[in-house]
């Protein structure tokens, strides 16, 4: 099928680019010593894990439950939930899960500790779970000192857990602009991490993961010496906040290109300088701003309601009729993922695949 035979709005993902990216990545981590875990919360879809993991990933990481299951279901084993579960229906299902595929949690508490180990015993498994500590997101985490070493002992000590390192995630400090900003946030979380790895071991608790970083700071992490283990996930794909991000040079992000697009239809042409587009809210998440024309730079999605948006054409000659598509570049792929149930794969100007976002909607 052409491309423009597409029915819209539909979440078109460009695969000559996307493999590109996928190989980028896989070239980056190339002979260092950190394995690549990608972070699924990106693709919310096992299929696109299973090449990522063709391609050198170690497995996948997810934030929910819901997630695990869905992925697992697709064909995917080893699955890190970088997240606290709390509650013992969810800790139950994660249980369950467990018995069947190489899944690990993190934690920031000694009553969570208590509710996993109670329910591992229960399924008897022996999960295994990282400490996180908080190196500068001010989200999840315990101080990076002696409350992660409690932690991990209390981890060590329990009968259905087994202590599997620390996660030392900074979720701000991927979207940092700065070059020389970006580097000195990682390597805050380097030295924090660093610092509690020397505390466990004196505490003779070997650590065998520290796991973090994103698609903002991952090259500062491999470069680290103290990680083992990188998280990335927009890499897939990127959008429009990842590439406000600048190199050293000053330059915009250079290495991962735009795969991702929401393609639209013109429904309406009132006026001469305006156009209103089939994707709203619906079919673009709005989370990091409006999104992009693509190949359009005279063209602006300048206003967003539910089912439309209205693009402002500041070009008089710009022709654009009833029926044409364009394609939209999101502000933030995650949850503009979330709004689909396929990836309409393309490559030039042909479909070449449908593939199923599984792990969309995972809530639990
Ligand atoms: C714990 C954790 N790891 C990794 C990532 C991946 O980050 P990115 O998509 O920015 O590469 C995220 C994203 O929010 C995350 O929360």
């Amino acid at each position: 099928m052409p491309v423009e035979a597409i029915d819209t709005p539909a979440l078109l993902l460009d695969l000559d680019v996307f493999e590109r990216n996928v190989a980028c990545m896989a070239t980056a981590v190339a002979g260092t010593r950190v394995c690549l875990r990608p972070h699924a919360k990106t693709s919310k879809c096992p299929v696109i894990v299973l090449k990522q993991i063709a391609m050198g990933a170690v497995g996948a990481c997810v934030q929910k439950v819901s997630e695990a299951e869905a992925l697992f279901d697709g064909g995917v084993q080893d699955i890190r939930i970088t997240n606290e579960i709390v509650g013992a229906t969810k800790i139950a299902r994660l249980a369950a899960l467990a018995k069947q595929a190489n899944i690990s949690v993190c934690v920031d508490d000694a009553s969570n500790v208590h509710a996993l180990d109670d329910m591992a015993l229960a399924f008897g498994i022996r999960l295994p779970v990282l400490v996180e500590i908080d190196v500068g997101g001010n989200r999840c985490g315990v101080d990076p000192g002696e409350a992660a070493v409690v932690l991990a002992k209390q981890i060590a000590g329990s009968r259905g857990l087994r202590f599997a390192g620390i996660q030392a995630y900074d979720g701000p400090a991927q979207h940092i602009r700065s070059f020389e900003d970006r580097r000195r946030a990682s390597q805050r979380a380097s030295e924090h991490a660093q610092h509690v790895v020397g505390l466990l071991k004196r505490g003779t608790l070997s650590c065998e993961t520290v796991t973090g970083g994103g698609t903002g700071t991952f090259r500062f992490e491999l470069e680290s010496g103290i990680f083992t283990e990188v998280q990335p996930g927009s890499y897939i794909f990127m959008d429009l906040d990842y590439r406000r991000n600048l190199e050293a040079s000053g330059a915009p992000a250079e290495g991962f290109e735009q795969a991702l697009f929401v393609y639209a239809s013109i429904m309406s042409r009132p006026v001469r300088n305006r156009a209103i587009v089939d994707a709203g809210e619906k079919a673009i998440s709005i989370s990091a701003g409006l999104p992009l024309v693509a190949d359009m730079p005279d063209v602006e999605y300048s206003r967003v309601s539910v089912e439309h948006g209205r693009l402002t054409l500041h070009d008089e000659h710009r022709e654009l009729r009833i029926g044409d598509k364009i394609r939209l570049v999101p502000g933030y792929c995650d949850p503009t993922v979330n709004l689909f149930e396929w990836y309409v794969c393309v490559r030039g100007d042909r479909v070449e695949a449908l593939w199923p976002i599984t792990a969309r909607g995972a809530l639990l």
